[in-house]
């Protein structure tokens, strides 16, 4: 006889996780805040604070799982590193890279500092709730399709406009209440080489799309974009190269979902909230 299903451990959710994406490392901008054991019914979304943990204690889960990271969680200013090995790998010069997320981590780093260091999870604590968030591995999930979405229905000679319809073939993006929106260039504009620049903390504002464009990338794929950052690219790429933006939570739950489902094949009950 099959024994009984027991659930998971966090530790095990997490795991799942960084295997899911192909990665080794536990992830500098995930985090157990309370660790739990034998979950069979988790709360998932994107964002999760106070009210949401409560809100899961009321219709008793076991663990409450969100994407984002809490404000807490100090080391997230080093999961910007990934941005290096994914420009490099695409053709920017290494120190070029990295002199741009150093200072990208030097702005984070002072955010982080300022926040509180212990909110959600206090509450967490006394309401006696498991709750962890899983952030870079489930992105990385997201890149991967999304990129292999680009290259399965894209090739030499494709258009801005073709590579829109490739990341409409993933189903989140047509059940979005967003659009997939062209921020700089148009439609008909050759993709040329395209890259989706996501799954390492967060986009990489004008100074990264600034390095891939220079480096032979013509269209560059963030799933957001500050207006701020934006205007300085729109003002210095006028022609010639193209910036997508696939929407920020459609494109976090196309890295989601995936894993979603698998802890569903697995017998656990995933009550979806926050953009899921
Ligand atoms: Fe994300
Ligand atoms: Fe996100």
């Amino acid at each position: 006889m099959d024994k009984p299903f027991r659930g998971l451990t966090t530790e095990e959710l997490m795991d799942l996780a960084i295997k899911m994406a192909g990665q080794t490392q536990f992830p500098a901008d995930s985090r157990i805040y309370v660790p739990g054991k034998n979950i069979k019914k988790t709360l998932f979304g994107i964002d999760i604070g106070v009210a949401e943990l409560h809100v899961g204690k009321q219709i008793g889960v076991d663990c409450v799982v969100a994407h984002h990271p809490d404000p807490s969680v100090l080391t997230f200013p080093d999961v910007l590193d990934l941005h290096v090995p994914l420009a490099v790998k695409n053709g920017v010069p290494e120190n070029e890279a990295r002199a741009a997320v150093d200072a990208m981590k030097e702005r984070n780093a002072f955010v982080r500092h300022s926040a509180n260091y212990d909110h959600a999870p206090s509450f967490a604590r006394l309401l006696n709730m498991p709750f962890m968030n899983i952030h870079n591995p489930l992105d990385e999930i997201g890149r991967q399709r999304m990129q292999q979405a680009v290259d399965t229905h894209c090739s030499h000679g494709s258009t801005v406009a073709d590579v829109v319809d490739a990341l409409y073939t993933l189903p989140e993006f047509t059940q979005a209440p967003t659009s997939i929106e062209v921020r700089i260039g148009k439609l008909d504009n050759p993709a040329g080489k395209t890259v989706v620049v996501h799954g390492a903390g967060t986009n990489g504002g004008a100074a990264l799309a600034r390095l891939y464009y220079n480096h032979g990338v013509d269209t560059v794929i963030y799933i957001h974009i500050s207006y701020g950052e934006f205007l300085k690219l729109k003002e210095e790429f006028p022609l010639g190269k193209n910036l997508i933006i696939s929407g920020h939570i459609v494109s976090d739950a196309v890295g989601i979902n995936p894993y979603i489902e698998r802890l569903e094949s697995m017998g656990i009950e995933v009550v979806r909230v926050s953009g899921l």
